[in-house]
Parts: structure tokens; sequence; C-alpha cells
């Protein structure tokens, strides 16, 4: 057996912790900071909190505060040429993962030359960049302690990942709190975001013992509280629950991997800017089911997680699990295929191309062709709940 495990990230969880912010980035040794957010976050007033403790510690933030759903390079590009050389040493994402993507990204190229476009793949980093602080206001992500970030190249429609120890979060501060105002719709679909990452993970082909006990975790968690902190949010149990399972979901694949569902979710975000989450939970039961014979254990295993009655077996289990997962995004208020804005036929060919090379397409439990992605594309299309 070999595997690497690595969490670069201090984890702390208290109700209202985001007013305790200042002290944190004290801590850290921080002084000028950039805080990345979305006008989502800041009109619901989730900041508040923080610029008052800010005040309080004396640490000087500029902000930005327009990060789209979806980061874009040349977004990103714009935003890093602005603050280069501006003496930020640190930044601190308020927000879901687009949040949070942008500000590894924007971190990067402070201290790296050219376009964020030149550090597509793999530790193409050449030296440290400013440490990142996360507060996640979804439950959904896991980008708080992962190392990667995927950014939309604008020139291509392509979702790209970069993927580096070093653009891993230092601290990632959970506030259960904070998800109190989530609307319905996007905690359903960072919600089963959370859960394909997990599923990903454990039926992956480069999963790990650790990751492995961290991905089953979060499946049970989620499938005990997704469907409470969606639909009643006051529940503070549940929204705290799922807080901690995106999390656990985010170490697990972040040490493993993502598979196929990531891989056409991403690409149909990039054409349509589909919602990273509704991508993922449209297309997590058809991978699952066509991927369980590849490992027909582990997607049992899966299944249990999901609460499927033990004294099934293995292909029983599996196959149930199919129906479970069809039925969550159903009871969720997930759109099909055909709902989603701007999905036309004649770009299925194009969506599988893009699917198949994607980072993670390796990585699926099952190897996948072109024409399987086109197959899994075409089916989704005509599905009728
Ligand atoms: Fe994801």
């Amino acid at each position: 057996m070999e595997f690497k495990f690595l969490l670069p990230t201090k984890v702390v969880m208290e109700p209202g912790l985001r007013e305790r912010t200042g002290e944190h980035l004290r801590e850290l040794g921080l002084e000028r900071i950039l805080i990345v957010t979305d006008a989502g976050v800041k009109a619901a007033g989730l900041l508040n909190g923080v610029y008052a403790s800010l005040e309080k510690t004396g640490i000087a933030f500029d902000e930005i505060s327009d990060v789209k759903a979806n980061p874009r390079s040349e977004d990103i590009n714009h935003v890093a040429q602005m603050y280069r050389g501006k003496g930020i040493d640190g930044l601190l994402a308020v927000g879901g993962g687009s949040a949070m993507d942008a500000a590894k990204a924007i971190s990067l190229l402070l201290t790296h030359e050219g376009r964020i476009e030149d550090y597509e793949g793999s530790f193409t980093l050449k030296h440290a960049i400013p440490p990142i602080v996360a507060i996640p206001t979804t439950a959904g992500t896991g980008s708080e302690v992962t190392c990667f970030s995927v950014i939309t190249d604008t020139a291509r429609h392509f979702k790209m990942n970069v993927l580096d120890y070093r653009i891993g979060p230092v601290l990632a501060l959970l506030d259960s709190h904070i998800t109190n105002t989530l609307p319905s719709s996007i905690a359903a679909a960072t919600g089963m975001d959370a859960l394909t990452h997990a599923i990903e993970a454990y039926t992956c082909r480069v999963s790990n013992p650790i990751s492995d006990g961290l991905a089953l975790h979060a499946i049970r968690l989620i499938s005990e509280h997704l469907k409470a902190a969606v639909q009643a949010p006051d529940n503070q149990q549940a929204r705290e629950q799922m807080l901690v399972a995106s999390l656990i979901a985010g170490m697990a694949f972040g040490n493993a991997d993502v598979g196929s569902v990531h891989c056409i979710s991403e690409a149909i975000g990039g054409m349509y800017d589909t919602p990273h989450g509704v991508g993922n939970a449209i297309f997590l039961p058809f991978v699952f089911g066509h991927n369980r014979d590849a490992d027909i254990v582990r997607h049992a295993q899966v299944a249990y997680a999901l609460g499927i009655d033990p004294t099934l077996s293995p292909v029983d289990a599996a196959e149930a699990a199919v129906g479970r997962l069809f039925q969550m995004s159903k009871d969720l208020g997930i759109p099909r295929f055909a709902e989603v804005r701007g999905v036309r036929e004649e770009d299925f060919l194009t969506i599988a191309e893009k699917s198949k090379q994607n980072f993670s397409d390796a990585s699926n439990a099952k190897a996948m062709s072109v024409q399987a992605y086109h197959d899994i594309i075409t089916t989704a299309y005509k599905f009728v709940a």
C-alpha cells in the first residue's frame, strides 16, 4: 500500500466564531489582508461581525466583493494585477466554493508572475504564497480544506484545476450561525456537492484508508441531515452537521480525488454556468449506476452509509442506492438535466469530450470513453422523474 495524506488546515468550529476572526488572523501574524467574497454574502450582512473584529484587532483590509459563481480567469488576473506589490500579507475568503477558489488563485498570483492559466495542473507553483483563511458560508464545497482551485478559463469555456499544497487554506473558521440565512436552493445544491465529494472519494481509483473513513462518515452525516437542513432552515443542529460533513468530505476528496460526476458537472458549468452542485446532483445517480459493477463492494458500502437496508446483498444494495440518490435530488427540488438553462442536444459531444479531458477522468471507478460520457449525458437528458 502506498499513499500520502496531507491536511494543511487548522480547523476551528464555534457558533459566532466570525466575530473573533481578527484574533485568529493576529495569531497568524497578519496585518494587511484582502477579503474575497461575493455580493450575496455581503448583502446578507454576513461580513458585519468580521469587519468589527478586524477593526478591533487593528488589521487593515481591502475587499473584493463581486466574485461570481464559477469564477473566471480574466477576473482573477485583473484582481491580481490590482493588488500585486500592495503589501497584502494574507487573504480572507468568506463565501462558498467560488470565493474560496478565487482567493486561492489570487493569492497564487500575488507572488507569481503571469496569468492564472499559466499555473493549470499539478504543482506548478514556484514558491510560497500569502496564507489563506477561509470562512465557508455554504455546506458543500469543502474548499476550506482542499488544495485545489477550480477556475473557468474564459477563452476555452473550460474549468481548469490548479492543484498545489501551497494553495490549501492554513485556517478554516466554521461558524454555524453563518449558514442560518442560506437560501434553501443553495443549501440543497451545495449539500449534494458534498455528498458527491464523499461518494466519489470513496469509489474512485485513488482512495486511501484515511480518505475512506472520512468519506463514509460524511455520507452518513449528509444522508441523515441534508433534508432537514434544507427543508427546516431553523434546524440548527442539521445545518451544523452539514457544515462539518462538507468539511470532512473535502478532507476525503482532497486526499483522494473525485470522478466522472465532477467531470461532467465541470464541463456543463464551463459551458452554461450551471451551479456546480446542481450539475453534480443531476449526474450522481447516473454515474453511480454506470460505475457500480467496477467495484460492487465499495458501491454497496456507499449504499449502506446512505441508510440502505444492510441485509441486502451488495448488488441489490447498490441498485437501491441509485434509486435513493434520484429520490434525494427530487426531494430537494434539484432540476432535471433537460431543465437546465441553455442546454442543447447539439452540445452533447462537446460536453462528453470536455468531461474526458478533465483532470479527474482517470480517477473514476470505471474507465470512461467519450462515448460512455455521451451515453450518460443523453440518458440524463431524456430522463423523466
Ligand atoms: Fe465539487
